[in-house]
């Protein structure tokens, strides 16, 4: 079935949903954010075996510390967790661990633990799952700005010379593809400072269903939809399928 879908090398992902998912049942958010792992077990799996290149994930936003203490205490005690318990599957399952984001106000501890998992599948050659953890567009744009300056200061870079693949170099993903798929589970339509840069020609994907009941078929959906899509990039459809069909331009 899955052999006339368009596979995306890239699909971004704001797991989105998992407080609603637990009040639905009348339990805490921490149960969300628990099953919420689970599903994130399952799309990596999913996406090892579709061959996709690279998966990446919202985990936590630079904006999410607004949140109540407990809320974000849970989340890093469940993110510290989750790297424990799934490193050495990760490895075995040949995927490349990448954490981006602003990791210096995570505790010495959770950054140890980052750069120990980063490190055991660092050899790894399939699938390259991008966790972006205290992660903002505008923090990445922003620090991408600040080592293009320090270039311009200490002369190695004219400022007229400052080209687009300047910035692709600067920003966290650097030598990843730009995401194909953006996918918002939890019904929200807005990117919420996720790869704002990146994201400038992605297909964009949003569903209702809460991010603990995203699963392989909902991601198969999500691929479904994207296949159906007549990526232009600003020609003509016209062109587009010239160019499928092998008549130049
Ligand atoms: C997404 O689920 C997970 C994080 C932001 C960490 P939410 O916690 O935002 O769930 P809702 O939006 O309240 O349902
Ligand atoms: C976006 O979810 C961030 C993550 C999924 C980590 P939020 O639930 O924080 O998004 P907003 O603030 O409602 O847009
Ligand atoms: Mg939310």
């Amino acid at each position: 079935m899955t052999d006339k879908l368009t596979i995306p090398r890239h699909i971004a992902i704001v797991m989105d949903g998992n407080g609603r998912w637990a009040r639905a049942k009348h339990r805490p958010r921490l149960l969300g954010h628990k099953k919420g792992v689970e599903a994130v077990r399952e799309i990596v799996k999913t996406c090892a075996k579709l061959n996709v290149e690279c998966l990446s994930l919202f985990a936590f936003s630079s904006e999410n510390w607004k949140r109540p203490e407990e809320e974000i205490s849970n989340l890093m005690s469940l993110f510290m967790l989750a790297l424990e318990r799934e490193a050495k599957a990760l490895a075995r399952n040949n995927v490349r661990l990448q954490i981006i984001g602003d990791l210096s106000q995570f505790s010495e501890k959770l950054q140890q633990k980052i750069k120990q998992v980063e490190d055991l599948t660092a050899d790894s050659d399939g699938l390259k799952l991008v966790v972006a953890a205290n992660y903002g567009g505008r923090w990445d744009v922003t620090q991408a700005t600040k080592s293009i300056a320090q270039k311009v200061v200490d002369k190695d870079l004219n400022i007229d010379d400052i080209s687009e693949d300047d910035i692709c170099e600067s920003v966290s993903t650097y030598g990843i593809p730009d995401p194909d798929l953006f996918i918002r589970t939890g019904g929200e339509k807005r990117i919420s400072n996720f790869l704002i840069w990146q994201m400038a020609y992605t297909e964009l994907y949003f569903t209702d269903v809460l991010w603990p009941d995203f699963d392989a078929n909902e991601l198969n959906l999500a691929i479904t939809d994207y296949s159906s899509r007549q990526r232009r990039f600003g020609k003509t459809s016209e062109q587009v399928l010239a160019e499928k069909n092998g008549e130049g331009e």
